[in-house]
C-alpha cells in the first residue's frame, strides 16, 4: 500500500505583531513575567479584518502555489480549528469555494491543540488510497480570549498552516507520514476550553453579566503538568513502536505552547535541546496551526533536510494528545507568509 506524503507546505502568520510590552500596557502583566514563565516574546493577531476562513485561504493558497497542483485537483479540503468561521457551515466550505476546489469535499475537525496531528492521522489513509487533500490548521485565538484574564490572554496567538497531501505512488516526493498515536481523556473537559456559547451553556444576558464569556478558560498549572507527562509518554511510545533509537530522531517539532513545557518534555524523552525546534517566542500558542506553522518556518529556514526523521508531539483541550513521526524523503516546496509590524 502507498504511504501518505506531504507534497507541499503553506504557512501564514497574520501581520499584526503584539509584543509583551504592548500587553503590559493593557493588563497587569510584564514582559519579564511572560518571558520567564512561557518563553513568549510576541504573538500575531489577525485583527478585525480577518476571519478563520480568510487566514485558511492564505495558508491553503501558499501550499498550492508552492506545489505543482491546482485547486481543481483536490479531493478534500479539511480545516482543523477550535475557532471556526461560524457554527455552520464548516469553515472548510468557505475555503473550498474561495480556492476554487470545485471537485473537493469540505469538512472541519476540532481537537484542541492536538487536533492537527489527530487530523493528519484521520486523513492519511485517504491520501494512501490515492486522494489529494489540503489539510489546514487555523486558529484566530485572539478572537477567543478574555482580555481581562491575564493568565490566558498572554499565551495565545493567531496563525494558519496547510499541508497538501497525496499518495507516495503518484510520482511526487515529499515528507512521508510515518507511525503515529493519539489518545484522549474526556474526564478532563473542565480544565481547558471555551465552554460558553455552545448548546450546554448558550450565551444569555445573565451569563454575560456574570462575566462567563465565550472565551478560553484554563487551569494553567494542571494543563502544564498533564501536558509534560502525556507528551513525553506518547512521544516515547511512538519512537519505540517504530523501533527507532533516540539518536535517529533529527528534529522534535513540538506543539508550541510554552518553552518550559517544550524543555521538560524533550528532557524527559531524552532528546538534546539542539534537536528541538521552537519559535514559541515569536508566535506563541496557535493551537491547531502550531505544528504546521513550525514546519513551515523550519522549511523556510532550510532546517529540514532529505533523510531526516521528525517527531511531533502535541497536547491540548479534551484532554487530547498525539505524537507523529515524519520521514523526509524529499524536502517539499513551501511558502511561509510571515511579514509583520508591531501594533
Ligand atoms: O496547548 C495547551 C494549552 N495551554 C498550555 O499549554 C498552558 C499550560 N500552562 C502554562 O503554561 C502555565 O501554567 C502558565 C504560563 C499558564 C502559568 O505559569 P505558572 O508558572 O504555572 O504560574 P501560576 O499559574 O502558578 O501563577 C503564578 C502567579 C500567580 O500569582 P500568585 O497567586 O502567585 O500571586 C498568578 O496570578 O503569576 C500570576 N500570573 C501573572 N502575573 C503576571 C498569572 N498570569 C500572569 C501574567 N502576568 N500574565
Amino acid at each position: 500500500m502507498a504511504d501518505a506524503i506531504i507534497w507541499s507546505v503553506g504557512g501564514y502568520a497574520p501581520p499584526h505583531i503584539i509584543t509583551n510590552k504592548r500587553l503590559s500596557e493593557r493588563m497587569d502583566t510584564s514582559d519579564e513575567w511572560i518571558q520567564t514563565r512561557t518563553g513568549i516574546r510576541e504573538r500575531r493577531s489577525a485583527g478585525d479584518e480577518e476571519t478563520t476562513a480568510t487566514a485558511s485561504i492564505q495558508s491553503g493558497k501558499a501550499a498550492l502555489e508552492a506545489s505543482e497542483f491546482e485547486a481543481e485537483d483536490l479531493d478534500w479540503v479539511v480545516v482543523c480549528t477550535d475557532t471556526p468561521e461560524m457554527w455552520s457551515p464548516a469553515t472548510a466550505c468557505f475555503v473550498q469555494d474561495a480556492l476554487g476546489a470545485r471537485q473537493a469535499s469540505a469538512i472541519d475537525l476540532t481537537g484542541g491543540c492536538a487536533g492537527f496531528l489527530q487530523t493528519l492521522q484521520i486523513m492519511s489513509p485517504l491520501a494512501q488510497a490515492g486522494k489529494r487533500l489540503l489539510v489546514i490548521g487555523t486558529e484566530l485565538l485572539t478572537h477567543a480570549l478574555n482580555w481581562n484574564d491575564r493568565s490566558t490572554a498572554v499565551l495565545f496567538g493567531d496563525g494558519s498552516s496547510a499541508f497538501l497531501m497525496g499518495p507516495s505512488d503518484a510520482g511526487h516526493g515529499g515528507i512521508r507520514i510515518g507511525p503515529g498515536l493519539s489518545r484522549s481523556d474526556g474526564s478532563q473537559t473542565d480544565i481547558l476550553g471555551k465552554p460558553y456559547g455552545g448548546t450546554r451553556y448558550a450565551i444569555t444576558p445573565e451569563l454575560v453579566r456574570e462575566g462567563r464569556l465565550h472565551t478560553i478558560r484554563m487551569e494553567g498549572p494542571k494543563v502544564f503538568k498533564h501536558a509534560v507527562t502525556m507528551m513525553s509518554d506518547i512521544g516515547r511510545r511512538v519512537i519505540q513502536e517504530a523501533q527507532l533509537g533516540l539518536e535517529q530522531i533529527d528534529w522534535v517539532v513540538p506543539h508550541q505552547a510554552n518553552q518550559r513545557i517544550i524543555d521538560a518534555v524533550t528532557h524527559q524523552v531524552g532528546i538534546p535541546a539542539e534537536r528541538v525546534f521552537s519559535h514559541v517566542a515569536r508566535f506563541a500558542n496557535t493551537g491547531s496551526a502550531s505544528i504546521g506553522l513550525a514546519m513551515s518556518d523550519m522549511l523556510d529556514q532550510r532546517l529540514i533536510k532529505p533523510g531526516q526523521r521528525l517527531l511531533s508531539v502535541a497536547f491540548g483541550a479534551g484532554f487530547s494528545w498525539a505524537s507523529q513521526l515524519f520521514f523526509v524523503d524529499q524536502v517539499p516546496p513551501a511558502q511561509f507568509i510571515h511579514a509583520g509590524e508591531p501594533v
